[in-house]
C-alpha cells in the first residue's frame, strides 16, 4: 500500500513536469483499453490519443480497444485479463454500479491524491463524484456525460408517412410506428444487436413509468410485479413488434445509419449516434432529427464514460499522465465534440460544442439541471449480475415473444441480491 502511494505521488510529480513543458510521461508505454473502434467512437478516441502522443513523444501508446458496441465483447475480454492479473494501464468503464463491481473485486486503485492535485473535485459535478466514490475514495476519471434517451428520426420517412407531430408519449409512439408500417416501406424502429434492445427497454420503461418510478425499479428488492411495469412492458412489446429482427451482426451504427439514409423512421440510441452522424456527413435537421424518447422530455437518462487505474497497472505513471489528459478541460473538449457527448467537467468551453446543433442543445439542457435517471444498460444503476439477468430475459423474450415470462424474470432479477 505504501509503495502504491509513493508511485501515485511520483506520477503526479511527472504530471507537473509535463504540464510545465518538460515532456515525458513517466513510462515508455501506456496501454488503454476500451471498445471504441467503430464509427464516431474511434475518431474521438484517436483525437485524444493524438493529443497524448504530441504531449508525450517518448511514451508508446497502445490502443487495446476491442470492437462491439456498449462493450459487449470488450468487457468479457477485460474480465479475463483482470482475473488473470494482466490488466491494461487504464480501461474505460461506466461511473456508477458497474464501477462499484470492479472496486469490490479489488481491481481498481483509488485516485484521491490525483483528484486533489488535478483539481477534479472542483471541476466535476458533485453528483457525478458520488457515482465514482466508494468508501470515501474516488476510483475513476469521468470524461463525459452521454444521454441514453434520445430518439433519432428521419424527417423524410415521417413526411412520407404523413406524421407531422412527433410522438410525445409511448402510446403516441406506438401509433406513429403503426402509421410508418402502413404508409411506407421503411423500418419503423431500427435496432441492431441484442444490447440495442436492452437500450430501447430502458427508454420505454422511463417514458412509461416516469422518472421516480423508473429510478425506484433499480433499488435493491424493487417490486417489478406491478400493473405499471406490466403496462410498460406491453408498450415495449408493441415497439419491438415494429423493429426489424435484432441481429448480432449489425451493431448500433447500422441502426443509426438506417435513419440517416431514410431506411428507418426511428432509432432510440445514445447520443454517441450524434458523433457517428457527423462522421457520415449526415445533415442535422435534414437527414436526421432528434427528440427525447417519448414520455422522457426533461429527464436526462445519463451515463458517463470513465477511465480507471487498475491495481497492478504495469505503467502506472504513464497511466496517470493519460488520466490527467482525460480529466482535463483540454482533453474533454478534444474528445467530446467528436464522441457526441458533453463534458463531465463543468468548466468546458461551450464554443467547442456550438458547431453541433445536437450537442449545443444537450449542453444547454444539462446545464439547466434536468431530472436525472441512471442508465441501467450502461452501468449506472445496477451491477453486472442484475444487468446480465435483464439481458438474458430480453434475449429469451426476443426468441419466444413471451411477455409474461419476461416480466416474471425481471421480477426475480430484482429480488436476488
Ligand atoms: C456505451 C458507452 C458509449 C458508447 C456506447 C456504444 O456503453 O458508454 O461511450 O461507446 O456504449 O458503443
Amino acid at each position: 500500500m505504501r509503495a502504491r502511494r509513493w508511485s501515485v505521488a511520483a506520477g503526479a510529480l511527472c504530471l507537473v513536469l509535463v504540464a510545465s513543458g518538460c515532456g515525458g510521461g513517466g513510462g515508455d508505454r501506456v496501454e488503454v483499453f476500451s471498445w471504441w473502434t467503430g464509427g464516431g467512437e474511434e475518431a474521438a478516441l484517436n483525437a485524444l490519443i493524438e493529443r497524448f502522443e504530441a504531449e508525450n513523444p517518448d511514451v508508446e501508446f497502445v490502443n487495446a480497444a476491442v470492437a462491439g458496441g456498449s462493450g459487449t465483447n470488450a468487457r468479457a475480454v477485460l474480465e479475463g485479463r483482470l482475473q488473470s492479473h494482466d490488466p491494461p494501464d487504464s480501461f474505460q468503464g461506466h461511473a456508477g454500479a458497474e464501477l462499484q463491481d470492479y472496486i469490490e473485486r479489488g481491481y481498481l486503485s483509488p485516485l484521491d491524491d490525483f483528484f486533489q492535485e488535478q483539481g477534479l473535485y472542483d471541476a466535476l459535478p458533485e453528483r457525478l463524484v458520488e457515482q465514482i466514490t466508494y468508501d470515501g475514495s474516488v476510483y475513476s476519471v469521468p470524461v463525459n456525460i452521454h444521454r441514453s434517451n434520445v430518439m433519432w428520426y428521419s424527417p423524410a420517412v415521417l413526411e412520407e408517412a404523413g406524421i407531422d407531430a412527433l410522438p410525445q408519449n409511448p402510446e403516441e409512439l406506438v401509433e406513429a410506428l403503426e402509421t410508418v408500417a402502413e404508409e411506407t416501406d421503411a423500418v419503423p424502429m431500427a435496432v441492431g444487436a441484442q444490447w440495442t434492445v436492452d437500450h430501447l427497454l430502458e427508454s420505454v420503461l422511463l417514458g412509461s413509468l416516469g422518472t421516480d418510478a423508473y429510478n425506484a425499479l433499480w433499488e435493491p428488492g424493487a417490486d417489478w410485479d406491478t400493473p405499471g411495469v406490466a403496462a410498460a412492458l406491453a408498450t415495449f412489446d408493441q415497439v419491438v413488434e415494429h423493429t426489424q429482427e435484432a441481429s448480432a451482426t449489425e451493431d448500433w451504427q447500422e441502426a443509426a445509419r438506417r435513419v440517416a439514409d431514410g431506411e428507418a423512421a426511428f432509432n432510440i440510441m445514445g447520443d454517441w449516434a450524434a458523433g457517428y452522424f457527423d462522421e457520415l456527413g449526415a445533415v442535422p435537421g435534414e437527414d436526421y432529427g432528434w427528440v427525447a424518447s417519448p414520455g422522457t422530455e426533461g429527464t436526462y437518462l445519463w451515463l458517463s464514460d470513465s477511465f480507471t487505474l487498475p491495481v497492478g497497472a504495469p505503467n502506472e505513471e504513464a497511466a496517470l499522465t493519460w488520466l490527467a489528459l482525460v480529466g482535463s478541460r483540454e482533453g474533454q473538449d478534444v474528445f467530446n465534440p467528436l464522441k457526441g457527448s458533453i463534458p463531465a467537467r463543468e468548466d468546458a468551453d461551450p464554443a467547442e460544442y456550438a458547431d453541433s446543433p445536437y450537442l449545443e442543445s444537450a449542453l444547454a439542457e444539462w446545464q439547466a439541471g434536468p431530472e436525472l435517471a441512471g442508465s441501467f444498460w450502461h452501468g449506472v444503476t445496477v451491477g453486472d449480475r442484475w444487468r446480465n439477468d435483464v439481458d438474458t430475459a430480453v434475449g429469451l423474450y426476443l426468441g419466444d415473444g413471451d411477455l409474461k415470462a419476461l416480466q416474471n424474470t425481471l421480477v426475480r432479477a430484482a429480488r436476488v441480491e
